[in-house]
């Protein structure tokens, strides 16, 4: 096989069709099932989008208050998990109790897995409810803080935040409009198409494996650098920044020595990412209403390394969604570590969405490979 067949990551290729999602990067466009990404942001609430993603069609009244029902009233997790949780190294990552939680829920599916499109979604309804109570669970235990135990009554965002921040004077609980912008960017954090972690559910799938075993290990995968856990180390650029004097030389620097600046590029988008501008907007906006947290430098150190970026590299290099969301939630008060895991919570939708999808149309995933070791040989 000829260098030339093989394609490297397989940049280019067209594995399979999805209905989920359609990304154009010569429109810079996102669709889930064919609504815009930005529209969605604007004008739904992250449960909604969920809806869409696993019905293919946004809920109608009845719908809505199932469905928000559903994920209310499955929230609590149990004692178990929380001595699971407590076990685990306080100085490991978060992303590796998120894997662990969801792999010892897969232990104990009541259920039994099946590949049904109603048992998938049931899952996914349990993770997207209980997701946000183990990361929540995390942070305060890392911090010696007591549990908050979730709410029965408010939307996804705002339990989440609830429970992690509780509702002392100046919680993102209590500010309507950390909430928005929190649940914007669960919106866009979504859903995808064939990204790493996607693809590594969807293969994990085509094995005809469960939907624990498939969602465990696109855990796994968008704790990379490459992937998810670029927000983080977005945050830990800019603290190293420092501030906006040093931010153009810094970039530069990065650029000299060939290094990645975390937060720009993308496989797929070459002339922007089309979830950029909703969440920039998100970030400024957040910024401007928390000048207590100096937050407006973070706005500029922002501009001034997306402006070096773009000017200083041949193939004029934009930002992608995590570039504006990694300040976003260190504005809200989010420890950087926690940034994928706050991922995770909303791209269990894409994930769930995409196994329904393999399973119904399945065929086990296995491409060929070139081999270049020795020469047969024999002993
Ligand atoms: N910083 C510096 N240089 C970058 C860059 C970045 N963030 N992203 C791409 N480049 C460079 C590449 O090194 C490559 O240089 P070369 O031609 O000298 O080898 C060139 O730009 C073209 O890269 P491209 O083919 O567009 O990238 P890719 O498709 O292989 O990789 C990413 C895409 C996302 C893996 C890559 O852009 C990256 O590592 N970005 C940083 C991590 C990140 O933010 N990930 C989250 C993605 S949503």
């Amino acid at each position: 096989m000829s260098d030339q067949e093989i394609r490297k990551g397989l940049a280019g290729v067209v594995a399979d069709y999805t209905a989920i999602s359609k990304v154009n990067p010569e429109t810079n466009s996102l669709l889930y099932q064919g609504y815009p990404v930005q529209e969605l942001a604007e004008n739904c609430t992250f449960e909604e989008v969920a809806y869409l993603l696993w019905h293919g069609e946004l809920p109608d009244e009845a719908g809505r208050e199932e469905f928000r029902n559903g994920c209310m009233t499955n929230r609590d997790i149990d004692e178990e998990l929380i001595q699971v949780i407590n076990f685990l190294p306080k100085d490991c990552h978060p992303m590796d109790v998120l894997r662990t939680a969801v792999s010892f829920l897969g232990t104990r599916d009541e259920y039994k897995f099946t590949p049904n499109s109603e048992h998938i979604r049931k899952i996914g309804t349990q993770l997207l409810a209980q997701l946000p109570t183990v990361v929540a669970t995390d942070i305060r235990r890392r911090q010696g803080k007591d549990y908050i135990a979730p709410t029965k009554d408010k939307g996804f965002a705002e339990n989440f935040l609830w429970m992690v921040f509780g509702d002392e004077e100046g919680s993102p609980a209590t500010i309507k409009s950390d909430i928005e912008a929190f649940e914007k960017s669960l919106i866009l954090y979504a859903e995808h198409s064939f990204n790493a972690s996607t693809f590594t559910a969807r293969t994990v799938t085509s094995t005809q494996a469960d939907a624990w075993s498939a969602i465990t290990a696109a855990i796994g995968a968008l704790k990379g650098p490459l992937h998810g856990g670029a927000n983080e180390f977005v945050m830990h650029n800019m603290v190293d920044v420092g501030s906006p004097e040093n931010a153009e030389e810094w970039t530069l620097n990065k650029l000299k020595n060939k290094e990645l600046v975390m937060g720009f590029g993308h496989r797929v988008y070459k002339k922007g990412d089309s979830r950029v501008p909703t969440m920039e907007a998100a970030f400024k906006k957040l910024a401007a209403e928390h000048p207590e947290k100096d937050a407006q430098k973070w706005v500029e150190i922002y501009d001034i390394m997306a402006k070096t970026m773009y000017e200083n590299t041949s193939i004029k290099i934009r930002p992608n969604l995590d570039f504006p969301s990694g300040p976003a939630y260190y504005i809200l008060g989010f420890d950087i570590e926690f940034f994928t895991p706050l991922f995770v919570m909303a791209r269990i939708t894409g994930w769930i969405a995409h196994i329904i999808e393999q399973y119904e149309n399945n065929s086990l995933i296995r491409p060929l490979s070139a081999y270049n070791g020795p020469e047969e040989r024999h002993l």
